[in-house]
């Protein structure tokens, strides 16, 4: 353990879980201790915002209340409940790691940390996260938000995003996380990176643990954690087929397997490779996706997204079907859909915002 580290382990933890009791974040899987829907909520809480999730949460449990009902239900009825929260493949693993529970363990959240993390879906972080709160076992979660606090607390100059360092926090926080309360330890330093300690302008003046704080002591809570640059993010183009048949239904295509956004819906089209024209890309692309052929006709939308690896900007043209029957060349499948169908079917968001524009 750092020396400094065992010097205030037993005051730190102390007033920590004093400040979490007065000042926690009433959210809604605090109120359990159903293993279930705490993996449930530490999944959608991996890439996305507490206030995004709450709703999400709340529909997801009414939709699926047990694992079982989760492992039995069609991947497409996981994908619709899961529709615009994004990274769609922690569905995709949720659903698949429901059917593991079922057969493997029994209908039971494994409470081990290696076992669990044979969990698709279930990493270090989430490991942590679920044992320490459902199972009380003394487990740190440690993520983005963790790190930033442990390297103020300590005054750590090593740069946060790099592996060794990593590791090195993942020990450091292993050596503080408490026998007693090891959950609620770990959620009052989720609250205290949400709240106190934030990325920026630190309120250092309400921090319950400032007397401990390295960073604080040298004046370095607006330099730390050190971060190195990201790298830029390219850009891609992209255009999108909107076919309608003679009822005025829709063309729609069902992503393959696996690969970005897996067994969603979405517009006929794809990527426009750099320098090539968009109406021959976008005629190859159908063609390669359904087996047809068909006409560009004029420009409906733009529509940009950002992406974890890239940002798109997407142009959707009105397109008449020239010659074939579609066929599932380059898809799982394909139909024609009625607005009523297209409400039903899980889309991503930008096929849902050229949507919302063609209407
Ligand atoms: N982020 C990840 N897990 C969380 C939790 N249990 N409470 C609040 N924010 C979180």
């Amino acid at each position: 353990m750092m020396k400094d580290a065992d010097k205030i382990k037993s005051p730190l933890d102390r007033q920590l879980l004093a400040w979490y009791r007065r000042n926690q974040r009433c959210l809604p899987w605090r109120k359990t201790n159903d293993p279930y829907r705490i993996w449930i909520s530490e999944i959608m809480l991996q890439q996305t915002q507490v206030d995004t999730v709450i709703p999400y949460y709340h529909r997801f449990l009414k939709a699926f209340p047990t694992v079982s009902s989760l492992a039995h239900a069609p991947l497409q009825n996981v994908l619709k409940v899961w529709e615009n929260l994004g990274y769609y493949s922690r569905a995709r693993n949720m659903h698949a790691a429901a059917r593991m529970i079922v057969e493997k363990f029994d209908g039971r959240i494994p409470d081990n940390l290696e076992v669990i993390q044979t969990l698709p879906g279930v990493g270090l972080y989430t490991a942590g996260a679920i044992l320490s709160i459902a199972y009380g076992q003394a487990i740190p979660a440690v993520d983005g938000n963790v790190r930033r606090i442990l390297c103020r607390l300590f005054a750590i100059r090593k740069p946060v995003d790099d592996t060794r360092e990593q590791k090195q926090l993942q020990k450091l926080a292993t050596s503080l996380i408490p026998v007693k309360h090891p959950g609620d330890f770990n959620q009052a330093l989720m609250d205290l990176g949400a709240t106190i300690c934030k990325a920026k302008n630190p309120d250092c003046a309400r921090c319950p643990i400032a007397r401990h704080c390295q960073a604080r002591l040298h004046d370095l809570q607006n330099v730390l954690p050190i971060i190195r640059k990201a790298p830029a993010i390219p850009h891609r183009q992209a255009a999108a087929a909107v076919i309608r048949n003679s009822k005025g239904m829709l063309l729609v295509v069902q992503r393959p397997t696996s690969g970005l956004l897996a067994s969603l819906w979405k517009l006929p089209g794809g990527f426009i490779k750099s320098g090539e024209n968009t109406e021959n890309s976008l005629r190859h692309s159908v063609k390669e996706e359904l087996a047809i052929s068909i006409r560009q006709g004029k420009h409906l939308v733009s529509v940009n997204h950002t992406y974890t690896h890239f940002r798109i900007t997407l142009q959707a043209y009105e397109c008449r079907l020239l010659k074939g029957t579609p066929k599932p060349l380059g898809c799982q499948n394909w139909r024609w859909a009625s607005l009523t169908d297209l409400k039903k079917l899980p889309l991503s968001k930008i096929d849902r915002m050229i949507l919302v524009e063609t209407k």
